[in-house]
Formats: structure tokens, C-alpha cells, sequence
């Protein structure tokens, strides 16, 4: 039966930093053509998101900026918020769960739960920093790794090995916060025993029809569930969160990946009083789109919650996307090694449906893909501006030429094979399209409407109408002939804008203003219609749909990759001493001797009692090297991991603190005195020599 409503979400997105073209790609814009797609066909539908302001990221982003947690996603609520208008994601609502809607409704959600004796109270010990008085989330300790001996591994996981690790299996754990040696303390937490919940996921999702669902997705939920699942804590220490609503659980607050799912409720009940006809009736149709991170919590967690709470639906689908790369590599914020959307409206204006377009057609839909600039360009230029674009612009041009400005009349008794062939390809878009966009294919869908525009072009290359009005010793048809193929393309035009508006809104919107049509003509209902435009209608002169992305445009975004990723640099600014006399003049061999090499800062930590030194472990190709550098009051140690840097590898090896250091880093000081790295302008192989 077909639903009778549908409620559509995209994932919160944490408000501790921008958004970028990956978040894009991997859920709000599927989600933004899903919905265009369904409200298209006047379906009753709801499309929510918010920023999701809770958890302990928010929390260090305030230490490291100085500020408040409240100032950090005030700050960034706006600007994400901006960033999706800006691309016209058009969400019914983008809330936020620092407001008192949620709270409310996030605490009547842990208090049904907890009355219907849904979580088990369990104290533990748990890593406490006495130096910050916070409790450490597993990722704020640090240690060595028990497996690699890797000294930098996280409390959940050694990047090294990626093996997955527990606090306790660290060795000498630390504080990432201050570098304090944490101690165990006793806390006392809510835990979720998902463990109950296996018999419903398994019924839900194995035996049920989810095998419809992704293969990446189905493929995630089934081996959470066949490798068994544990009680899960779902609250916390904190000071910032929503209090947990119990006597006595001062200084607890819920978990982050507690109350964000509960934000989509809250903000449908901020957005309608009809909210519960969309959570509530069996007949909506719930669609969770999500980046394959988040997989688990929205297919098994937030479902037993939602279980366990009793009065709502479960998702009909989560189609979760893989992850986009940038220019070949994983994308990094902490590196700054990503393509903001905040920026990218700022450098190409009016170019939002362009970026839609690139995503979608290169979408991270069954695999992690890679966006590469000069893929950007091929694309634009060649499938947006000489494909589409050019279809559309040439139809009109020679309907303004041939035809008086007018939609041509059609002689039925004149139309051939051609004729017949394109309106028919018309036509079965539609079911086509239809079919990919409901199975959540829409990189397929779009590829479509762009082959279908690829056929009108062929179709008028072949017919060639300005040929045939050029012909002295015609037919007498000669003119109707002209008209057929002027008018099929202006109804092909009609329904390319039909079609591809769920994917490129602002396009359709340009060329309904071209054929001087309201928005409603765009309704999905008339997809396939032959008769859009009338007959002897006067359509407006051609705009250009597109423009050509230039060579060096690209080369400008390449370059500020580039830079972004080595100027992510300090947030203190010691002056340091410089020298500007010139040393005396030495040979060639003299400079030889020095072997210089690019190393990447693999870990960085402070030496104790020496407020100036910093411990470095680097990476020279094979080898490792420790190298104490004298730069500790001018970097945080977290924020030169990765970074490349030049070293001098032959020098000597010295004792600091009675730690061997074996090399040196190359710095400078940059116009506004603040020191930093001389590292290469683009990312090199470590170990590589310089000369
Ligand atoms: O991964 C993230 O960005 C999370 N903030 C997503 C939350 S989705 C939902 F549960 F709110
Ligand atoms: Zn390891």
C-alpha cells in the first residue's frame, strides 16, 4: 500500500565546525532529491533536520577556542545553517537540540523509558582528569597501544593498527585534554541492554524485508547483530547535555547519540501540530538518510529505543551513502583537508546546482568516491554545459530563428522514426527515473535525464533544421518538417526541466522562466506529457543554464586545498627570535653534506617539566624518528599531527631531558611573526630528500 505520508530526515550534523562537500554528497543532498522528488507528486511530506549540539567534541572545540560550548554552536548553527539555504536544501525545518522543545521532549523519552524499567543503573569506574575535573570519554585518553606499541593510540581505537581497544587496555594512559595521568573513578550510568533487543532487530531486520535495504547497510546491521550486543551507557558526565531526569544524577547528562535521534521527533513537534500523525501512524513511511558512520545508531539503537518506547514507527529505509574523498585522499578537519560549502558558494556564485550536479553524478552511493577538482570541471563543462545546456539553448535559439519566437505547430502525418524514437524515450523517462529515485538510485537517476538530453541533441544534429532552411529547392513540407523537429524538441525541453528539477532546482526554475511556465508545470504528473507547451505560445529568448568552469579556476581551488592543509597551523603567537644577517658563504659540498627530508609528525606530546619542549615521533619513509623540538609554546601537540615538515636527518643526536632527539625541523616565522613549519606545497612522499 502506499504510504499516506512520508517523513523524511538527514542526519544531524554536530555543530562543531562547517559543513563540507562530503556531508553534501553522502545525505543532505539524496535526501533534498528524494523529498523535491516526492513533493513533485504532491506527496504529503515532512523534511527535518537540526544542528545536533551536544557530546564531548563541542566541548573541546569550546577549550581550544577559548570560549563557551554555547558559543561554539551558536556560531556554527548559523553558518551550516547558511551553507545548506545557500546549496537550497530545502528542509521543512533545521532546529537545533539546544532548544527547550527538545530538551523536553529528549527527557519525557529517557522518563518513559525509565518507568517502564527499559535501563539498568550500573556503577563503574571510569578515567577522571583531576587537572580539567572531567570525566574522559574513551577518545580523550591516550596511550600505547597494547598491540603495535604505537604511543599515541586512543582509548577506542590505535589508528596505527586500527585495532579497536578499550581504555583500560592502554598503556600508561593519559589525558588528551591536559596530558595528566588519569585516575579511575567511581560514576554511577543508565545503560540501554541493547542485548534484549537482538530477538526484535533480528526479526526487523534479518528475517524481515530489510535485505531490500543497501548492501552496505543490511551488510552492517547483520554483523552487529550476529556478533552480539552489549548494554550501552546512555548517559554521561558531563556539564554540558541535557540533565538526565532523575533525582539525584547531578552532573549527568544524556548521551549525545541518545538525544540526537530524538531530535528529528522534537523538531517535527516544533514544525507541526500534526507531528504525530508522522511518527505515530503506520501509514507514514519513515526514511533515515545518513553518512555510513552513523549506520548503527540509526538501524539498531535508535530503533530498540523506539522499541522499547512503544508509540512510534520504525524507518521503512535507511539508505546510507559510503564516504567522498577529496583529490584521492580521506577527507581530514582536523588537517583542514576538505571543500567547504561555506566557502564554495562564496567563490562560485550562483553555481549551487553545478556542485549538486557533480556530487549526485559522482555520489559515494555503494563505494567511498573520490571528488577531484578537475572532475568538477569535465562534468560541468561537458555534461552540464555542452550536453544539457547546449540541448536546451540550441532548441530555442532556432525556435527564435525558424519559428517566429513560437511553439511550432505538429504535423502528425510528417513524424518518422526519429520522431517517434525521441518520444517515446520522453515518455519512458519518467517510469525510469521514477523507479531509480524510489530506489534510492540517484546517481542512475540523474544519469538518465542527462542521456536523455545527450538524445535530443543527437536528434537535432540529425535533423539539422537550420539545413533545411537553408535549401533552395525544397520540399513543400519543408517548413513543417522544421516545425516537427523545433516543436518535440521545446516539449523535450519542457520535460528535462520537469525531470531534472528534484536534482537541479534552480535550472528548472531558469527554464520555466524561459518558456514562460509557472512552477506548477514542473508537478512529476506531467513528466512524459507531449503537450506541455501550446502550440503558437511565445517563449522568452535563452539564458544560458551554465557556465564553463575555466582552467584556472580549478587550479586556484587545488592550490587553496594546498595551502589550507599546510596553514592549519598555530592558534598562539610567541614571537621567536630570527636572524637576518647573512651567514658566512659556504661551498656546495658544504651544503651536500646536510641530508634534508620531508618527515610527517606522526604523534606530538609535551616533555614533562620543560614548557618549551615538545616530544615528536616522525616518519622518514620506513623509519620512525623521536625528535624534541623547542616549540611547545607555539603549538598545541594535537593540532602538528600529520603535518609535514622539512628535517634535517643527519644531524647529530642529542639528549633533551634525557630524551634522544634525532634531527631537527626546519621553521621560519611568517609576516605576522608567528612560527611556522617550512613544509612542502604539496603533500610528498616522507622520507623523500630535499635538495
Ligand atoms: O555524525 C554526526 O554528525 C551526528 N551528529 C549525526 C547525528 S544524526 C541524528 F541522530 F541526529
Ligand atoms: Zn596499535
Amino acid at each position: 500500500m502506499d504510504p499516506k505520508r512520508f517523513l523524511v530526515t538527514a542526519a544531524l550534523p554536530y555543530a562543531n565546525g562547517p559543513v563540507h562537500i562530503g556531508h553534501l554528497a553522502g545525505c543532505y543532498l539524496p535526501a533534498d532529491i528524494y523529498v523535491r522528488y516526492l513533493r513533485a507528486q504532491k506527496k504529503d511530506v515532512k523534511f527535518i533536520c537540526g544542528s545536533d549540539e551536544h557530546g564531548v567534541p563541542i566541548t573541546i572545540r569550546a577549550m581550544k577556542e577559548h570560549c563557551t560550548p554555547k558559543d561554539v554552536v551558536d556560531k556554527y548553527h548559523a553558518l551550516i545553517k547558511d551553507s545548506f539555504e545557500k546549496m537550497n536544501i530545502s528542509f521543512d525545518i533545521f532546529s537545533r537540540t539546544s532548544n527547550a522543545t527538545h530538551f523536553e521532549c529528549a527527557q519525557d523519552f529517557f522518563k518513559k523509558l525509565y518507568a517502564k524499567g527499559c535501563f539498568e543503573e550500573k556503577t563503574s569506574e571510569q578515567y577522571f582528569d583531576e587537572e580539567k575535573q572531567v570525566f574522559l570519554a574513551d577518545r580523550y585518553i591516550v596511550g600505547t597501544c597494547p598491540i603495535c606499541s604505537n604511543e599515541n593510540a586512543y582509548g577506542d581505537q590505535c589508528e596505527k593498527c586500527g585495532s579497536t581497544l578499550s581504555p583500560d587496555q592502554l598503556i600508561q594512559p593519559r589525558s588528551a585534554l591536559s596530558n595528566a595521568i588519569p585516575v579511575k573513578k567511581e560514576t554511577t550510568h543508565w545503560y540501554f541492554p541493547l542485548n534484549q533487543y537482538e530477538a526484535f532487530l533480528k526479526e526487523w531486520i534479518v528475517d524481515g524485508k530489510k535485505q531490500t535495504w543497501k548492501s552496505n547497510v543490511y551488510g552492517q546491521c547483520k554483523s552487529w547483530i550476529d556478533s552480539g550486543l552489549q548494554p550501552r551507557a546512555m548517559t554521561r558526565d558531563s556539564n554540558w547535555g541535557i540533565p538526565v531526569p532523575l533525582p539525584n544524577a547531578e552532573g549527568k547528562v544524556l548521551y549525545v547519540w541518545f538525544d540526537a535521534p530524538i531530535g528529528y521527533i522534537s523538531a517535527t513537534k516544533e514544525l507541526t501540530n500534526d507531528w504525530k500523525d508522522y511518527w505515530c501512524d503506520e501509514s507514514s513511511k519513515l526514511v533515515h538518510f545518513i553518512g555510513k558512520d552513523n549506520i548503527v545508531f540509526h538501524c539498531i539503537i535508535f530503533p530498540s529505543m523506539l522499541k522499547a518506547h512503544g508509540d512510534f514507527i520504525l524507518p521503512d529505509n535507511v539508505p546510507a551513502n559510503e564516504f567522498l574523498n577529496i583529490e584521492g585522499e580521506k577527507v581530514s578537519t582536523s588537517r583542514n583537508w576538505a571543500v567547504w560549502v561555506h566557502e564554495y558558494v562564496k567563490d562560485f556564485p550562483d553555481q549551487e546546482d553545478v556542485l549538486r550536479y557533480v556530487l549526485c553524478a559522482n555520489a559515494p552511493e555503494t563505494k567511498d568516491n573520490d571528488f577531484t577538482w578537475k572532475d568538477f570541471q569535465d562534468r560541468t563543462n561537458n555534461e552540464l554545459v555542452a550536453t544539457f545546456g547546449n540541448f536546451v539553448n540550441r532548441a530555442f535559439v532556432l525556435m527564435h530563428k525558424l519559428c517566429n519566437g513560437k511553439v511550432p505547430p505538429l504535423h502528425k502525418e510528417l513524424l518518422d522514426e526519429a520522431d517517434h524514437n525521441l518520444m517515446t524515450d520522453i515518455q519512458k523517462t519518467k517510469e525510469t527515473v521514477s523507479g531509480l529515485l524510489e530506489n534510492y538510485k540517484f546517481r542512475d537517476a540523474l544519469f538518465e535525464v542527462i542521456d536523455l538530453s545527450r538524445k535530443g541533441n543527437k536528434y537535432l544534429q540529425d535533423k539539422a533544421p537550420w539545413i533545411l532552411a537553408k535549401e533552395t529547392n525544397t520540399q513543400e513540407n519543408k517548413q513543417a518538417l522544421i516545425d516537427n523537429s523545433l516543436h518535440i524538441c521545446l516539449q523535450l525541453c519542457a520535460n528535462l526541466a520537469i525531470y531534472i528539477q528534484p536534482f537541479l532546482p534552480a535550472t528548472a526554475k531558469k527554464m520555466c522562466h524561459m518558456m514562460k511556465v509557472v512552477d506548477k508545470m514542473l508537478d512529476w504528473e506531467n513528466g512524459g506529457s507531449l503537450d506541455l507547451l501550446k502550440v503558437n505560445y511565445a517563449l522568452r529568448a535563452p539564458e544560458l543554464l551554465f557556465r564553463k568552469i575555466e582552467d584556472e579556476e580549478i587550479m586556484s581551488q587545488i592550490e587553496k586545498l594546498k595551502t589550507n592543509l599546510i596553514s592549519s597551523t598555530p592558534t598562539t603567537t610567541q614571537k621567536v627570535e630570527t636572524t637576518t644577517t647573512a651567514k658566512e658563504r659556504i661551498q656546495f659540498d658544504d651544503f651536500a653534506k646536510i641530508d634534508l627530508r620531508i618527515g610527517t609528525i606522526l604523534s606530538a606530546e609535551k616533555v614533562e617539566k620543560a614548557d618549551k619542549l615538545l616530544k615528536l615521533s616522525v616518519a622518514l619513509g620506513e623509519e620512525t624518528r623521536t625528535i624534541v623540538s623547542g616549540i611547545a609554546q607555539h603549538f598545541n601537540p594535537e593540532e602538528i599531527v600529520q603535518k609535514q615538515v622539512i628535517v634535517v636527518a643527519n644531524l647529530a643526536p642529542r639528549k633533551m631531558r634525557g630524551i634522544e632527539s634525532e634531527g631537527m625541523i626546519l621553521m621560519t616565522e611568517n609576516e605576522e611573526g608567528k612560527l611556522v613549519f617550512v613544509s612542502p606545497n604539496t603533500l610528498v612522499p616522507s622520507g623523500k630528500t630535499v635538495n
